[in-house]
């Protein structure tokens, strides 16, 4: 809406013009500002023995105010790829399980959010759990922001 003012604006041939031209220098980058920068961080890879329960940490912070955003937890692939999200919060919505993905990991029933909502816990580890797991924050309103994501690698050892 301020950009097509700023393009129908006829230049400065009235004083009228050029105070929407000077009206729209200063909506512009206000918007702009309004784009939410997610920045996400964990506090470092995981190591855990067999059985042990091991939580990986996930937490963010956004440039502007972010009353809805989207946390997705992914196990990557060996070869990196990225397939669905185990585990999804939307702001204020029940959590969401992919079973299918879940028991693709054998993860059925060992994970879930920590009160937090952005960090996971996964109980009775098992070697196979050893791997990379992402978590990624996608801000959605305000609109204009990119996903973000951190990796944690867990590693699974004998005691
Ligand atoms: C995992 O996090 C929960 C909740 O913060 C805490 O009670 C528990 O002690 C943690 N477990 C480990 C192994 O860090
Ligand atoms: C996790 O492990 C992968 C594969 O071994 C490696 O490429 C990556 O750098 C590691 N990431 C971190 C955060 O340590």
């Amino acid at each position: 809406m301020p950009f097509t003012l700023c393009m129908m604006a006829p230049g400065f041939h009235s004083s009228a013009s050029f105070l929407v031209l000077l009206g729209c220098l200063f909506i512009v980058p206000e918007s702009g500002a309004q784009r939410p920068v997610v920045t996400v961080t964990n506090s470092g890879n995981v190591q855990v023995f067999r059985t042990d329960t091991a939580n990986l940490s996930c937490s963010f912070v956004s440039s502007v105010p972010l009353p809805v955003y989207t946390v997705s937890w992914y196990k990557l692939n060996n070869d990196g790829s990225q397939e669905a999200p185990f585990l999804v919060y939307v702001t204020n919505s029940p959590v969401q399980e992919d079973a299918n993905r879940l028991a693709e990991l054998g993860l059925t029933g060992r994970v879930s959010f920590l009160p937090d909502l952005t960090s996971i816990t996964i109980q009775e580890t098992a070697q196979p759990d050893t791997g990379t797991f992402r978590c990624e924050v996608d801000p959605i309103f305000p609109g204009g922001g990119v996903a973000a994501s951190v990796d944690t690698n867990l590693t699974v050892v004998c005691p």
